[in-house]
């Protein structure tokens, strides 16, 4: 990590970075309770985005002239930030995606289209984002490898136990899961999971985008291969994110898009790639973005991903305590102590878009739906849940206002 601090945060101050909390939404303060869907923007990204324009834009990589030279150190600069924050060991090893969804489509397309094959199994989990589910069920379909999920309990953990089952399944060779699940918050054993699947032979691809912002990621005490994140729910811009993967296994894979900027030469009879990480990344970034990428990652590096995560454990415990006061309320996922600042639940009778239509009209912004995850949907029996989601920025108050809109949704609809 770039820097850890242990020092509690002061949500309320740093709510003062955050413009959008200015401004009234129908005509109540925002409780803005969707952070696990995107983070809003402290001033220091949104300065140093016009900054960088308007100081230092050009085109990367390419020109020799001042201001080129001036974009080329702010984004390389943005990806040994990146690089530092998940202790990564090299910047070779980062290359900037527009997204974790991109970032695991590579994965899945250079790595998996080549290295699967009938009689090997790709293990995904059933809590997982379709980001790191669907990539993974396609590509083993195109390659004729099994497709075989670990499943969970009751309180939404992984089933570790189906382990020897899968591994006696045939030849494993990917385990895909997420560090922390987007809908029920759950923190899953990551370090287990990729520890047996090197036993396996296997690599192992970490879906970060719910744990990088939240808590300190590290990918050498993971020891996993791949793991990716986005900065837009990092307090970045969208249309960035990063990919870390070991050198050997980059170096091995064909690239995934192509074009300019990843190539080292074109004739008309053949074309090389480019080196780390510039292979993997064809045509014109997105620079601004990147850069603004970096200084989120200062922004939320200075606060501390530990005492992000001790405010968030603090207000995700309140929370499930205030929830349980509502009647006809059922949490989904484990206790607080083993979960990010995630709770989704239901409300007995009542569809989840029709009680976040009712809590918007308090202001309180929460998420209803199947939030990319239909497999796990089906597993807890349900077709949508209503998630509220927490950040650096969350305070009790806001939890005491969904309480209380949630009251208001039972009044109006039963
Ligand atoms: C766990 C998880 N994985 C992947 C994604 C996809 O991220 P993005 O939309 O930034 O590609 C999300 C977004 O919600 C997520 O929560």
């Amino acid at each position: 990590m770039a820097v850890t601090t242990s020092k509690p945060l002061d949500a309320a101050l740093l709510r003062a970075d955050f413009p959008v909390f200015e401004h009234p939404v129908r005509g109540k303060p925002l409780a803005y309770l969707d952070s696990a869907s995107s983070t809003q923007k402290p001033r220091q990204v949104l300065d140093a985005l016009r900054t960088f324009y308007e100081t230092s834009y050009a085109n990367v990589h390419r020109g020799v002239y001042d201001l080129a030279e001036r974009s080329t150190a702010a984004f390389e600069g943005a990806r040994e930030k990146a690089r530092a924050y998940v202790n990564a060991p090299s910047a070779r090893e980062m290359i900037f995606t527009r997204s974790t969804t991109e970032a695991l489509n590579l994965v899945a397309y250079a790595w998996g289209l080549d290295n699967l094959g009938p009689g090997d199994v790709v293990v995904i989990t059933e809590l997982e984002h379709h980001a790191n589910f669907v990539p993974w069920q396609f590509v083993a379909q195109r390659t004729g490898a099994s497709f075989r999920h670990i499943p969970i309990d009751d309180l939404g953990e992984l089933q570790l136990d189906a382990l020897d089952e899968l591994a006696a399944s045939g030849r494993v060779k990917v385990v895909a899961n997420n560090l922390v699940s987007n809908t029920l918050g759950t923190i899953n054993p990551v370090e287990k999971l990729a520890a047996w699947a090197h036993e396996q032979g296997a690599i192992m691809v970490v879906d970060a985008a719910q744990a990088a912002p939240h808590r300190a990621v590290d990918v050498q005490a993971l020891g996993c291969d791949f793991l990716a994140f986005s900065s837009h729910k990092l307090c970045g811009p969208t249309g960035v994110g990063a990919l870390w993967g070991r050198a050997e296994l980059l170096e091995a894979m064909s690239p995934f898009n192509l074009g300019g900027e990843m190539i080292r030469s074109v004739s008309l009879e053949k074309t090389t790639w480019n080196e780390l990480p510039y292979k993997f990344e064809a045509g014109t970034p997105a620079i601004a973005e990147a850069v603004g990428f970096g200084a989120a990652i200062d922004y939320v590096s200075a606060i501390g991903p530990d005492a992000i995560a001790a405010h968030e454990h603090e207000l995700v415990a309140y929370a499930m305590e205030r929830l349980a006061e509502v009647p006809g309320l059922r949490v989904f996922g484990p206790p607080a102590d083993r979960r990010t600042g995630i709770v989704s639940f239901d409300l007995e009778g009542i569809h989840p878009h029709d009680v976040a239509q009712v809590l918007d009209f308090e202001g309180i912004a929460v998420r209803a739906g199947h939030h990319c995850t239909q497999p796990l949907m089906t597993r807890l029996g349900v077709v949508a849940t209503t998630r509220a989601s927490f950040y650096l920025y969350s305070l009790p108050e806001e939890i005491d206002r969904l309480i209380e809109g949630l009251h208001k949704v039972r009044k109006v609809l039963t």
